[in-house]
């Protein structure tokens, strides 16, 4: 049994029809059209999600974290309490349940701040997102992301202890509804205007199909690290920073 958050879109539903016909069983849990319908995006929204998870499958062979919402929703602070706490909280509510591995989407949003200056390792995101102006989605989006993946390496040893691999995917612009509503926003001609070197956007199938592997037996020796898939645009950006 492998829980997919985010499971009823982009790239949750595709993780959840590529683990289906592969055999898995599948609990999505999303805000609606999922097995387990909570909001990540409050601290009991996140206990009702890993209570529904626990209630259908007291053990699981993995966990997806793809639920997300994107740098143009109106309140900044909702990005960070989706993307990031209902991220990490379910992944450490489910983790003593968990007897394969999980894989967290984070972003390539990921590498556009330091640890040390993300406000969230300070808990100061709140007061530095009020002084944000017409940036804050933005940032909001940046740190949420960056502190996803910092919290998956900081787990490595305690979840390689208990056996079970944790790693992070980073994409690029994926074509889903989530990429859709930034197009149509004022981050619309940013987005628009960037083209990676691989010139288009990713599926949410190609996405699902990293996913499905590091999830899987080959990827046995893969724990702690962050895959981009990207189209090459990491590479081009930061050619020498790795
Ligand atoms: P999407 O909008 O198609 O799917 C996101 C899903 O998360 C939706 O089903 C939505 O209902 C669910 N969700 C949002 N807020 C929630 C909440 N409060 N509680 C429970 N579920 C909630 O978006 P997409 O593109 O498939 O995004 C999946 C992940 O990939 C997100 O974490 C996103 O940040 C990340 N990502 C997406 C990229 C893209 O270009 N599409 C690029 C990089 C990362």
């Amino acid at each position: 049994m492998i829980a997919v958050t985010g499971a009823a879109s982009g790239i949750g539903a595709a993780v959840a029809s590529a683990l289906r016909t592969a055999g898995h069983r599948v609990i999505g849990v999303d805000l609606r059209d999922a097995e387990v319908c909570a909001d990540l995006s409050t601290s009991d929204g996140r206990r009702a999600a890993i209570g529904g998870v626990l209630d259908r499958a007291p053990e699981l062979d993995g966990l997806v974290l793809c639920a997300g919402v994107g740098p143009h929703v109106p309140d900044p602070m909702q990005i960070i309490e989706v993307n990031y706490r209902g991220a990490v909280e379910v992944l450490d509510g489910l983790f003593p349940a968990l007897r394969g591995a999980a894989v967290a989407v984070s972003s390539s949003a990921s590498t556009m701040v330091r640890w040390a200056d993300n406000p969230i390792s300070r808990g100061t995101e709140a007061a530095a997102l009020a002084d944000a102006g017409e940036f804050a989605g933005h940032l909001a989006y940046s740190w949420s992301k960056n502190a996803v993946t910092v919290a998956v390496r900081q787990r490595v040893a305690e979840w390689g202890a208990a056996g079970v691999r944790l790693n992070t995917v980073a994409p690029g612009a994926v074509d889903t509804p989530l990429l859709q509503a930034g197009l149509a926003s004022r981050y619309g001609d940013a987005i628009r205007s960037y083209q990676p070197p691989i010139a288009r956007h990713g599926t949410p199938e190609e996405v699902a199909a990293l996913i499905v592997y590091l999830l899987g037996p080959h990827a046995g020796y893969i724990h702690g690290a962050q895959f981009a898939i990207d189209g090459g645009s990491d590479a081009l950006m930061r050619p020498t920073e790795f």
